[in-house]
């Protein structure tokens, strides 16, 4: 694996992941998906300023360098790039909208954050320009508004990647407290197995530790409300513990 700090050093076809670091398992999975596409696997981490409402929370945001080259270069990618600021953001950048989506769920609470994900997003396409992108379904949301911007580019859609006790990987993950770490499985429990929203809610808002921010069922074309006829139903779920957000989503259908 080539650790790379300029896009210039980047083949010219790839499948693309690009990540904030803290890399876990889930990204790991991302990479093999990668692989399967393309020959080059281009992997990027650069931790996005642009996407974090608050200064406290990019300060936060875990950095572990080095077990991330470890990490990546056993999990089939053939470049790292790590950019410096002023590639990604040179003077005078111009930022982008996220689309009509980005002021729901995630983004009611977050405000901006999908503006600062897209802008990026579209950065590292621009200079990576790969054929493939690969993408967790665990931001959903995230991934429903970088297929609007994808032009051309062809979206590698990837599961979810959960622990054993169903809890979905994330580099938040760690910042858990030991018994916080044990009641974020109600959340992937509840929506393993409630059959309605009034349910799903129920069986979250049981868990005193866990500070609900939604938990709905929506149509995922059009991330409005589900309805009878609704052909893909999904539900999503955001919530905080120990003040650590997590989000986690199911297909209703895909259900055991
Ligand atoms: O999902 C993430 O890690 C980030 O939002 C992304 C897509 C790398 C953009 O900074």
């Amino acid at each position: 694996m080539k650790v790379v700090t300029s896009a210039h050093e980047l083949p010219s076809g790839c499948a693309f992941v690009p990540t904030m670091g803290a890399l876990h398992a889930g990204h790991a999975s991302l990479f093999t998906i990668a692989k399967k596409v393309h020959t080059n696997v281009v992997a990027s981490i650069f931790v996005n300023p642009l996407q974090f409402e608050k200064q406290e929370d990019l300060d936060k945001y875990p950095r572990t360098p080095i077990e991330d080259i470890d990490l990546a270069a056993n999990s089939g990618v053939t470049h790292l790039w790590l950019p410096h600021y002023s590639e990604i953001y040179p003077e005078g950048f111009s930022t982008i909208k996220a689309g009509p989506i980005a002021n729901l769920y995630e983004g009611k609470s977050r405000p901006g954050h999908f503006d600062g994900v897209v802008t990026v997003v579209r950065r590292l396409f621009d200079l990576v320009k790969p054929n493939f992108a690969v993408f967790g379904e665990k931001d959903f949301q995230q991934l429903i508004l970088i297929e609007e911007i994808a032009q051309g580019i062809e979206i590698v859609r990837a599961p979810i990647i959960r622990e054993a006790d169903g809890l979905a990987m994330s580099s938040r993950n760690v910042r858990l407290t030991p018994e916080g770490r044990s009641t974020a499985a109600v959340i992937s429990r509840a929506l393993s197995l409630a059959k309605s929203e009034s349910e799903l809610r129920e069986m979250l808002s049981s868990e005193p530790q866990l500070t609900l921010d939604y938990a709905d069922f929506i149509d995922e074309e059009t991330f409005q409300p589900a309805q009878r006829d609704s052909t893909s139903v999904r539900a999503i779920v955001a919530g905080w513990i120990n003040s650590v957000r997590l989000i986690d989503n199911m297909r209703m259908e895909a259900r055991a």
